[in-house]
């Protein structure tokens, strides 16, 4: 008999791509030190060899782009408001999913959720849990408050008994929860290794796309946050959503971070309670801190979400420092940022902060990626830095370039109605984001340099 004769390839953690030889850089998206050995084919593997490489999509012949009839999606809403948000106005059929976040965060509690409301609906549900056994997840559902009639359930991390479940139940909606913990037969690497997990996700891929399936995975996160696994995890799906916020505080948030099928960067809102997660209607509420009166290095600006306004805090805190080099350190802002425009500040307002140290935070655990979140930033900093508190209902918003120049944000009309709705009296903003008509009861100070704005706050 012919002995097993074992591949090896080396298969980039970042990106997926694979080289028959080790190298420090990964030719294809030139990341350092990201190749790993694999074992990657057996003699089993061997026989299944072509249906690995098949293709997500059926392939077609070369059309005329003219030609192709462009048809909406058909969407299953859950009528979980916030989650059909993020996804673009519901689960869109034969769409694939990936959900990602800190353990604990409540990934199988929304889940179970959102497939108890599809059971409710009539859709044939099946739950795939390698992480949970039946009992616990039936705990969840009672503790949830959930009627469990009807929602099929299934304790396995094996590939193929995954596979031929779905070809034989033929559900409408499966969660794998998680994909981490599936393995196939047919490789010999470890569940969660980077050939399993691109594997598996892509062969529960292809069925789904070949059965209408609605499938999400749930998947795990590394320390940094970023989904764990190969990047080529993302390209497979449609869409991506990550859950965000602090497991400290009660408000989760989710993300669309890609989105074959709508927005990215939507945004949902959850209060985690004792019955599950539920639904934010008034989000901007929660992101603002309790205090009354007005207190110095805090400021509240307006960051667009997707489609939605929201109001934030940031705060600040100046404090001389006792260190050789001063530390910055910021929570929910982009720390390199922050140094930046620590030197604009400097540079084009003439406030140092060399002798200081710097602390930024966004309040309610929230993650502002935009730049729009610059001239809150340096208002905060001021504020601290002088102990002066802002003056009260004042909202801010704008780009800080490096010539000390304040660029517009997009979207600066909704952001200001959202300001006066919440009872906002007075913004700061940049110049090109003025309205033409002006907005009751909001005075809008439009700059276009940050000597400008910090002199709008003396
Ligand atoms: P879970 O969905 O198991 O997290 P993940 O799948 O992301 O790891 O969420 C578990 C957490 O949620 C746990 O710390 C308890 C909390 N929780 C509630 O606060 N209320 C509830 O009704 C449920 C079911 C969980
Ligand atoms: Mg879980």
């Amino acid at each position: 008999m012919a002995t097993k004769k074992k591949k090896i390839e080396w298969v980039c953690s970042e990106c997926g791509g694979t080289t028959v030889k080790w190298a420090g850089r990964c030719p294809h998206c030139g990341e350092w030190n990201t190749l790993k050995e694999f074992v990657v084919e057996t003699g089993a593997a061997a026989r299944f060899g072509d249906s690995r490489h098949k293709g997500l999509v059926s392939a077609s012949e070369v059309l005329d782009l003219n030609d192709v009839q462009a048809q909406e999606v058909p969407r299953i809403v859950t009528g979980f408001q916030e989650f059909d948000r993020v996804m673009g106005g519901g689960l869109v059929c034969g769409g694939v999913s990936l959900i990602g976040g800190d353990p604990g965060i409540g990934k199988s509690t929304l889940l179970l959720q959102v497939m108890h409301r599809l059971v409710h609906q009539d859709v044939r549900c099946l739950y795939v849990s390698g992480e949970e056994s039946p009992g616990q997840i039936a705990l969840r559902a009672k503790r949830l408050g959930l009627e469990p009639q009807g929602l099929r359930l299934m304790s396995e991390i094996q590939l193929e008994k995954i596979e031929a479940t779905l070809l034989e139940e033929k559900p409408q909606f499966v969660v794998i929860d998680s994909i981490q913990t599936l393995f196939s037969d047919q490789l010999e690497s470890a569940p969660g290794s980077v050939t399993q997990v691109r594997e598996c996700s892509a062969r529960l891929t292809r069925i789904a796309k070949s059965s209408g399936i609605t499938l999400i995975f749930v998947g795990h996160v590394t320390k940094d946050g970023s989904l764990a696994g190969p990047r080529v995890l993302e390209h497979i799906v449609d869409t991506v959503l990550y859950f965000e916020g602090d497991t400290h505080s009660n408000f989760r948030l989710i993300r669309a971070f890609k989105n074959r099928f709508g927005a990215v960067n939507e945004l949902g809102v959850f209060a985690m309670t004792d019955r599950g997660l539920k639904g934010v209607n008034n989000p901007s509420a929660i992101f603002l801190s309790e205090h009354k009166a007005n207190v110095p290095g805090s400021v509240v600006m307006v960051t667009q979400e997707g489609t939605r306004p929201l109001l934030v805090e940031v705060q600040a805190l100046v404090d001389t420092t006792h260190l050789p080099s001063p530390k910055r350190l910021s929570v929910g802002i982009d720390q390199q940022r922050l140094s930046m425009l620590l030197a604009v500040l400097h540079r084009h307002a003439g406030l140092a902060c060399f002798d200081q140290d710097v602390f930024v935070n966004a309040v309610g655990g929230v993650k502002i990626t935009e730049p729009a979140a610059d001239l809150a930033v340096l208002m905060a900093i001021y504020s601290s830095l002088r102990n002066r508190s802002l003056p009260e209902g004042l909202v801010v918003f704008g780009e800080v370039g490096l010539a000390g120049e304040i660029r517009p944000a997009p979207r600066g009309q909704e952001r200001l109605k959202e300001a006066a709705k919440l009872g906002f009296s007075r913004a700061i903003i940049p110049r090109a984001n003025a309205p033409k008509q002006p907005i009751e009861g909001l005075e809008i100070i439009a700059v276009d340099r940050l000597s400008n704005a910090i002199d709008a706050i003396r």
